[in-house]
């Protein structure tokens, strides 16, 4: 996966070419080749190329691709006996032209997934047998379908709670805490050399790591092989505190599976979780000090959203176990913060800005790779 460029007096050269290639900037999938692979996630308008600005970006900085919604169980497979590939046909191709690594997201999840999967006709419950006997076929149609061209699945997404339980999700409920080790064995069936994910937020707090680490080790116990642990990565300016996130990495490496930041975003932009929905819907001056950049960021919080990006990555390069990094996105605008956890609000989480220029968080990510 990694080709480092060995010989260092070649380095001037791939240098100056890497920038001739990028309009003069170096591209972060090279200065981070070494590392990592550099992935972003993609829309559809960016599946289908029709955002040619930023398909530019793509190809120049990207060395890997995650499909931000279209293999959700909810579009590709809305109702039991139909399936939509299409979208996803095309994504795959568009990693294959670029020789990229292509990660598929993803497959066992509580959230847009429809409701006839966790019932038995309408308003029934399903039952035990009926949703395993569900994911077993969706994950070997899906994952088959691509076996061999589609690298890596995030398999299970969001099992656990922050204080390190099972979340109760339908899949918890009905088929009960094995559902994870059941979507595992399926997908080595489907895919036995995909790499298989377990991928999570908020993995950076010691409780919910520890609890990632027991999955990850009592799934191997019982001879199910987890390749990965994805943790999302949706930050902000105020956490996590860099120390509880390297505690974290360290703890998630020592199961040694490798490590993978899979959604990267930082927030520069105050949490509204302090406010009730109606101060947020009604009250004016709140909403205004929640979206408090609605025409561009200031220069002093692009230098520390610049920092933080820049100590992040400073972070990540200490972990070779860490094979990936994948940012939520291409440019600020597609990002779904501007619409979450609340909508209308102007936020510039990404490397890219609105206008497609990389910002100086981006230039705080190459110094990063230049570091020893
Ligand atoms: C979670 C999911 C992603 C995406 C984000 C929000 O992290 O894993 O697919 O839906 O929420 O965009």
């Amino acid at each position: 996966m990694r080709a480092p460029l060995q010989d260092a007096a070649w380095m001037p050269f791939c240098l100056v070419w890497m920038m001739m290639a990028c309009g003069g900037r170096p591209a972060l999938k090279q200065v981070y080749e070494k590392d990592f692979f550099i992935g972003a996630a993609l829309n559809l308008d960016q599946i289908d190329g029709k955002d040619p600005k930023a398909s530019a970006l793509i190809e120049t900085h990207f060395s890997s691709i995650t499909p931000e919604n279209i293999l959700k169980w909810e579009p590709v497979h809305p109702e039991p006996d139909r399936y939509v590939f299409e979208p996803a046909d095309r994504f795959v191709a568009l990693g294959e032209k670029y020789g990229m690594h292509i990660v598929g997201h993803t497959l066992v999840w509580h959230a847009q997934t429809p409701r006839w999967v966790f019932e038995d006709g309408p308003g029934k419950p399903a039952g035990r047998e009926l949703l395993l006997e569900r994911m077993r076929s969706h994950i070997r149609t899906v994952v088959g379908r691509y076996k061999g061209r589609i690298h890596a699945w995030d398999v299970v997404n969001e099992a656990l709670e922050d204080d390190g339980s099972m979340r109760k999700t339908p899949w918890f409920n009905i088929i009960g805490g094995d559902y994870i080790r059941k979507a595992f064995e399926f997908a080595r069936e489907a895919d036995p050399d995909a790499e298989l994910i377990y991928n999570d937020y908020n993995l950076w707090k010691p409780e919910k790591a520890a609890a990632a680490v027991r999955l990850i080790e009592g799934l191997r116990a019982e001879g199910i092989r987890v390749d990965g642990v994805g943790e999302q990565a949706h930050w902000a300016l105020d956490y996590p505190p860099i120390g509880d996130l390297d505690s974290a990495l360290k703890v998630l490496a020592s199961t040694g599976v490798k490590v993978m930041i899979t959604e990267m975003d930082v927030s520069p932009l105050p949490n509204p979780w302090n406010y009730t929905g109606a101060d947020i819907m009604f009250n004016v001056e709140v909403q205004e000090k929640l979206n408090p950049y609605p025409k561009a960021l200031p220069d002093s919080m692009q230098q520390k959203l610049a920092a933080r990006y820049g100590e992040f990555f400073s972070l990540f390069r200490k972990y070779s176990a860490i094979s990936r990094v994948t940012l939520w996105g291409v440019t600020d605008g597609q990002s779904w913060l501007n619409h979450w956890p609340m909508r209308g609000r102007t936020n510039y989480p990404l490397l890219f800005d609105r206008n497609y220029e990389p910002k100086p968080a981006f230039n705080a990510v190459i110094r990063a790779a230049k570091k020893p």
